[in-house]
C-alpha cells in the first residue's frame, strides 16, 4: 500500500536492536550445523511455534539459549549482515546495536570474537549499504555488578569503537540502583549511557535511571506513564524513549497494539521512537513496526516523519551528522 511504501522509504535510524534478536531460526540451523551445535528444535517451524512468549522472562530463556549457536567471529559478522540487509531494506540509514557480551563470555567466547565479527559487519554494511552504525554494550542485569565491571574492563582495547553501554535482560528485581557505579565508571570512560527502564519495571526504575544512571536515553519507558510528574519531567528533559511496538505485544508489554501507547507519548511531548528490540522473535523488523502501530493507532504521515526524526535526534551521532538527517 501506499503508507507502507512511505514507511519503507522514509529514512531513519533504529535506535533499539539487540544483535543476538535478529537471530532467525534459517541462520539458528545453518549456524546450529557450521558449528556441529545440538538445537532442541527439529525444524524452522518448531522454532517459530516456540515464540509464544507470556513476560520478558519467558522470552529470555528461549533467547538465551539461541545464542548457543553463535560461536565464532563469522558467526558474529554473519549475524549482523543479515540484521543490515534486513535494515537497509526498511530505510534504516543509520543503526545503534546493542550486544550482550555477557552471553557470550560465560559460555567461553572471547570478547574478541563477538566484537571483531560485529565490527567487520558493520564495515561491510556502511560500503555496501551506506548505512553507519554504531555499537553499545549491554550489561545483563540478573547478574553481578561485579560481573558488569569486568565485562568493562574486556571492552577496554575496544573502547574507541563502542559509543555507549546499556542494561538490559530481567528487570523487575534488578533495579538501575544495582549499577550506579559501574555505569559512572562508563561515564568516565566517555561512554553514552542508555537503560532499559518501564518495560516491566515500575516508574521508581525508570527515575532511577536517570537519577543514578545518568542516562541518555531510555530503551522502553511505557510504564513511564503511569507517573505523571515523570512525564513531565521526560518531556522537559527532552528524553528520548525507544520504544518497541510488537516486542510490547509479544511480551504482554500491551495486550492489544489499539492499546498501544505511542501517541500518547508523542502527544504529551515525549521524544519517542519506534524501533524492532529482538526482530526475529517478534515478528518484525523496524518498518513492520512503524506499519503495525501506525494502523493500530490511526497514525499520521505528519506523525510518522516526526517519529524517524526523534529518531536521528535521539541517535548518539554527532551533531552535524544528525543535521544531515533531519
Ligand atoms: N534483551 C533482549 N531484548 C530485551 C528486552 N526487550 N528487554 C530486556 N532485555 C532484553
Ligand atoms: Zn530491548
Amino acid at each position: 500500500t501506499d503508507l507502507s511504501q512511505f514507511i519503507a522509504g522514509l529514512p531513519k535510524a533504529e535506535l533499539h536492536l539487540h544483535i543476538e534478536g535478529s537471530l532467525e531460526p534459517e541462520l539458528m540451523f545453518e549456524l546450529a550445523q557450521r558449528n556441529n551445535v545440538a538445537i532442541p528444535y527439529a525444524s524452522v517451524e518448531e522454532v517459530r511455534a516456540a515464540y509464544d512468549f507470556s513476560n520478558l522472562q519467558d522470552f529470555l530463556d528461549i533467547y538465551y539459549a539461541g545464542a548457543d549457536v553463535l560461536r565464532t567471529r563469522a558467526d558474529f559478522h554473519d549475524l549482523a549482515m543479515a540484521y543490515f540487509a534486513r535494515a537497509a531494506a526498511d530505510g534504516v540509514v543509520h543503526a545503534e546495536i546493542m550486544f550482550d557480551p555477557q552471553t557470550h563470555t560465560d559460555r567461553g567466547i572471547p570478547f574478541a570474537e563477538v566484537i571483531e565479527g560485529l565490527l567487520s559487519a558493520m564495515a561491510a554494511a556502511e560500503a555496501e549499504y551506506g548505512l553507519t552504525s554504531q555499537l553499545i554494550l549491554s550489561f545483563l542485569r540478573h547478574l553481578s555488578e561485579e560481573a558488569a565491571f569486568a565485562t568493562l574492563a574486556m571492552a577496554e582495547p575496544w573502547l574507541d569503537r563502542i559509543t555507549a553501554v546499556g542494561l538490559d535482560s530481567s528487570e523487575v528485581g534488578h533495579p538501575p540502583a544495582k549499577f550506579a557505579r559501574v555505569f559512572a565508571a562508563a561515564r568516565e570512560k566517555g561512554l553514552k549511557i542508555t537503560a532499559h527502564a518501564g518495560e516491566e519495571g515500575p516508574p521508581a526504575y525508570v527515575h532511577e535511571a536517570l537519577d543514578l544512571l545518568g542516562v541518555d536515553r531510555i530503551d522502553h519507558g511505557n510504564r513511564a506513564l503511569e507517573d505523571e510528574a515523570l512525564v513531565s519531567r521526560l518531556a522537559a528533559e527532552e528524553m528520548t524513549l525507544t520504544v518497541c511496538p510488537l516486542s510490547n505485544l509479544k511480551l504482554c508489554v500491551v495486550n492489544d497494539l489499539a492499546d498501544h501507547p505511542l501517541d500518547r507519548m508523542l502527544a504529551r511531548g515525549l521524544k519517542a521512537t519506534v524501533n524492532s528490540d529482538d526482530p526475529a522473535y517478534f515478528g518484525g523488523y523496524v518498518a513492520d513496526n512503524y506499519r503495525a502501530v501506525a494502523q493500530a493507532r490511526g497514525l499520521s504521515r505528519a506523525d510518522l516523519v516526526t517519529l524517524a526524526r526523534n529518531s536521528f535526534t535521539g541517535s548518539f551521532l554527532p551533531a552535524e551528522a544528525v543535521a544531515r538527517h533531519v
